[in-house]
């Protein structure tokens, strides 16, 4: 039976132009995608616009146009973006569009008939940024935690969707569906959410307040709150309720979101869903933030990193290559020009380009251009090859693109390797027909590997296969009798270096047309070394801080926090307890009697309610992080200097 793939990303607000955060969700829903139409799965790629509520209608105010136009033409900003880098959705839906706004009343209409739709009044905090009402529990110093601004007190009458009927259903589902909500993290979080009783949902509001919205079918005083509006764009795509095969997609629907998104998805969605008689989606998986040095990258925040200058420097593929690589699903991940340029550089310039480069040019300077004979017996590299066709569709399922391209990676580094060791250039003097073999072992892993990366890169794997002589169209992805296929005295073709090396010292020049006027007051050169930025103190300012060695005693998780871990530490003549936000590097029993660094002169502070006296030191690169430690075996208390 033929599989069936149905993604999603989130709709995109028509408040702000898009921007690589954006970007990303919507490339990562592209490349999953196509390799599940490399697999043969019948596939459906959704993305679009969300378009109504209150935001809109307060920017559309401010431009003094109406929010039908401002809808038209952002919307169009990210129809016309899309394809600059190389995504195609099956469907760019936007939630203006007259068969979404059929849907939604259809739904509203079965959920009220239900009888879980009803009618009160309710009084609350209510942020116009996230569009909706805020607990007390909820807000951080009074403010919401995502806007940072106090919300509005509002009280009206308004409809109400009966959601805390269904939080047990709900909890009950999480627990036997362990791949509902992805990676764990978050599962464990929406389990956190229905630990509290869950409140009923506000879904419409008065027109006397806001009329840009989908009207309420059973009550013209009234339009629909944009989430509940928004989410049901997810059914409206692919034809709910009329069209023949909606179902059999809906089954196996897989939601993309950010984490800023996770109580709509987890909470409303499923529920709403439920109440309208309609299955749960699959999954719903969750990525972090792409940081701008260690900002969200959004309009909000000031730092929209725009993709068509990125691209005009470093390519589609390229920047699509690096932000599959370089984030792992379900972890924020840190974007700057020097991490894309050594990505670019060494994966792509280094390893990939160059495997293509000097496997042609053996070809063209010993078999005049035409694919050699391979081995009757195929070695270790059709082994390799072998094993990772197997696993794409594995690690496909778990949404680990970072560690498919690396395989991938692998393959064509272990490439190079093998055509380093058996030089075929040397070779060909005593036996070409040997040289020729190796040069045919060599090509075709390079030909598997790039099959493999064609929905990461499609432009330059095409542009490299059809060197090759294998046009990529009609290709699957399939585990079993890859090896081999290519013909020897197939005709290659010689061209420039697929991925040129950028120079590090051509980036100062390039960085202005990279990041435009749009990002000010950021350094944005590559990071130089932490000590030629930091400014200069004096010995005795350095000697004021107190560093000692102490000894971990015992360690646990800080409640609440997925980050801080709190440890209580030796130092010789006293012990303490720090708070470290270290929880998503180590564990705490892998910390218990490892000697570590500490400042024991800082002033305690609170951290989660806990007390953190002192702070440990550890050494940050990239997303990662290493605890600093001593070389010998010192006492605890040992002072540093
Ligand atoms: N309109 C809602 C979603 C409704 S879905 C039924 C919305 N739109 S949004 O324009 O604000 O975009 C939200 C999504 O953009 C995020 O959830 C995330 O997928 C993506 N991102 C926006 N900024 C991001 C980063 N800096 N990093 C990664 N993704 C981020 O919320």
């Amino acid at each position: 039976m033929t599989q069936i793939f149905y993604v999603t990303t989130p709709i995109y607000y028509v408040n702000a132009e898009p921007h690589i955060g954006t970007s990303y969700t919507t490339i990562l829903a592209d490349t999953l995608a196509r390799y599940h139409r490399l697999l043969g799965h019948r596939t459906f790629f959704l993305t679009g616009t969300d378009e109504h509520g209150d935001r809109i209608a307060r920017i559309a105010a401010t431009n003094g146009e109406h929010p039908q136009v401002l809808a038209d033409r952002i919307s169009e900003k990210f129809r016309q973006l899309w394809p600059h880098l190389f995504v195609h959705p099956d469907r760019f839906i936007r939630t203006t569009d007259p068969d979404h706004i059929r849907v939604v009343e259809h739904v509203l209409k079965k959920v009220y008939d239900a009888g879980d739709i009803y009618f009160g009044e309710y009084g609350g905090l209510y942020c116009l940024g996230c569009e909706r009402f805020y607990t007390e529990k909820e807000l951080v110093d009074g403010l919401c935690p995502d806007h940072k601004v106090a919300p509005e007190f509002i009280q009206e009458k308004n409809y109400f969707f009966r959601m805390s009927k269904y939080q047990e259903w709900l909890g009950n589902h999480i627990a036997t569906h362990p791949d509902f909500i992805r990676p764990e993290r978050y599962r464990n979080e929406v389990l956190g959410f229905l630990r509290d009783p869950l409140e009923d949902l506000c879904i419409s509001r008065p027109t006397s307040r806001l009329t840009w919205g989908i009207p309420i079918p059973f009550d013209e005083r009234y339009v629909t709150y944009v989430w509940f509006d928004a989410l049901i764009n997810y059914l409206t795509g692919i034809g709910y309720p009329h069209s023949s095969d909606w179902e059999s997609y809906w089954a196996q629907a897989e939601h993309l979101i950010g984490k800023d998104i996770l109580k709509p998805h987890g909470i409303y969605w499923p529920t709403m869903l439920r109440a309208a008689g309609i299955p749960p989606f699959a999954h719903l998986t969750v990525h972090g933030y792409w940081n701008f040095e260690d900002t969200k990258i959004s309009k909000s925040v000031g730092t929209p990193l725009a993709p068509l200058p990125l691209l005009k420097v470093f390519g589609t593929d390229a920047l699509r290559y690096f932000l599959m690589r370089d984030m792992v699903v379900g972890l924020d991940a840190r974007f700057s020009v020097a991490a894309l340029v050594s990505r670019l550089n060494s994966d792509l310039a280094n390893d990939f380009g160059n495997l293509l480069s000097r496997v042609t040019r053996l070809v063209f300077t010993h078999f005049d251009g035409r694919v050699p004979e391979g081995p009757d017996e195929p070695g270790a590299l059709a082994d390799q090859a072998a094993a990772l066709l197997q696993t794409i569709p594995q690690e496909l399922e778990e949404i680990r693109l970072h560690n498919i391209i690396e395989e991938i990676l692998q393959l064509v580094r272990a490439t190079n390797r093998y055509l380093e060791a058996n030089a075929p250039w040397k070779l060909v003097g005593e036996s070409p027909k040997r040289a020729g073999e190796v040069i045919y072992e060599a090509l075709e892993a390079l030909r598997i590997a790039a099959i493999c990366l064609s929905p990461v890169m499609p432009e330059k794997t095409a542009e490299l296969l059809a060197r090759l002589g294998q046009p990529i169209e009609g290709f699957r992805l399939d585990p079993h009798g890859q090896w081999g296929r290519l013909r020897a005295g197939t005709r290659m073709a010689q061209g420039e270096a697929l991925f040129p090396r950028i120079a590090e010292d051509e980036l100062p020049a390039l960085l202005p047309e990279i990041l435009g006027k749009s990002i000010q007051g950021i350094e944005v050169t590559p990071t130089p070394p932490e000590e030629e930025k930091a400014e200069e103190i004096s010995l005795e300012e350095f000697s004021r801080v107190q560093l000692r060695v102490a000894r971990v005693l015992s360690a646990e998780r800080v409640q609440k926090s997925d980050k801080l871990l709190k440890l209580r530490i030796d130092l010789g003549h006293e012990t303490r307890q720090i708070v470290a936000g270290i929880a998503e590097h180590y564990t705490p029993e892998s910390l218990i009697g490892r000697s570590i660094v500490v400042v024991t002169n800082l002033k305690p502070v609170k951290l989660r309610g806990e007390e953190s006296q002192g702070m440990l030191l550890a050494a940050t690169f990239g997303d990662d992080l290493s605890l600093i430690t001593v070389d010998k075996d010192t006492p605890s208390g040992a002072s540093i200097h």
